[in-house]
């Protein structure tokens, strides 16, 4: 993996990090976009060897100009984008009958738009260059549903149908499109729920805990991977078995 140019979205916190660091490890270039950018290096991480890999820019994945002008400067920069994640996504929670329309636009917007926008943007690069991974990140509410989640979840499920029909159109250029849906990971997106839910979550799940970030990374790393070149359109839960 050493020197491939990554674009990780949402590559600042909870999973996003992880996956920034872990292909830093890996002696990859890591262009981490997020909408607050951290001030300092040692804000980020305290390991400075690895956040030298790490450039934040300051993106909003659901504004394609915003999109197309941050890809544009790295393909011109590197010459080259190896693998694009898109993990930035958000959650604006509340049952269908109080549910806003602009929260729903909102999570529409940055969840599958905002995939939609990053891989349009890769693409022309990794096309002329005739190799790329895309991985996206849903989750498996995507799959099973979740009330209280309509915007969230319906996101989720288009990411299916975004990954499988990018994969299609992209397969004869040797790029490769997969979708990992995670179940719960600790972040600070799952820390909004209260202690009941997460209770209720936890007791569902076959392997009876939640998933840590870097077991998501682990993951990304693979798909980005040799091992995984003969993969694509193909949608893995790492939930610990909860959406068997
Ligand atoms: N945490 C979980 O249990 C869980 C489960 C399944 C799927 N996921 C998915 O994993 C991904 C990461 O989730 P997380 O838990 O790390 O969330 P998080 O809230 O900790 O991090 C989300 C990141 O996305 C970025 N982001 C949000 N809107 C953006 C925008 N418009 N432009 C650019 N960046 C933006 C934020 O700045 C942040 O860095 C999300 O797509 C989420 O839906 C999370």
């Amino acid at each position: 993996m050493k020197d491939k140019v990554i674009i990780v979205t949402g590559g600042i916190r909870g999973i996003g990090k992880a996956i920034s660091l872990a292909f830093a490890g890996q002696g990859c270039i890591v262009y981490a976009f997020g909408r607050n950018i951290p001030q300092s290096k040692n804000e980020f991480h305290e390991n400075n060897d690895l956040t030298d890999k790490i450039n934040f820019m300051q993106v909003d994945v659901s504004n394609l100009e915003s999109v197309t002008s941050a890809i544009g400067e790295i393909a011109k920069k590197e010459g080259k984008i190896d693998v694009l994640v898109n993990n930035a996504g958000v959650t604006k929670d509340n049952l269908l009958i109080r549910m806003t329309e602009s929260d729903w636009d909102t999570v529409i917007d940055i969840n599958l738009k905002g995939s939609f926008n990053c891989i349009k943007a890769v693409s022309r690069t990794m096309m002329s260059q005739r190799s790329g991974r895309i991985i996206n990140i849903g989750s498996i509410v995507g799959t099973i549903g979740n009330p209280g989640q309509v915007n969230y979840s319906a996101s989720k499920s288009g990411m299916v149908g975004l990954t499988k029909s990018v994969a299609k159109e992209l397969a004869s250029r040797n790029i490769n499109v997969n979708l990992i849906s995670p179940g719960y990971v600790d972040t600070e997106m799952t820390g909004k729920l209260t202690d009941e839910q997460k209770e209720f979550f936890v007791n569902n799940i076959p392997l009876k805990r939640v998933a840590s970030t870097d077991e998501i990374a682990d993951v990304v790393l693979f798909f980005a991977g040799d091992g995984a070149k003969y993969i694509t359109g193909q949608v893995l839960h790492v939930d610990g078995g909860l959406a068997m």
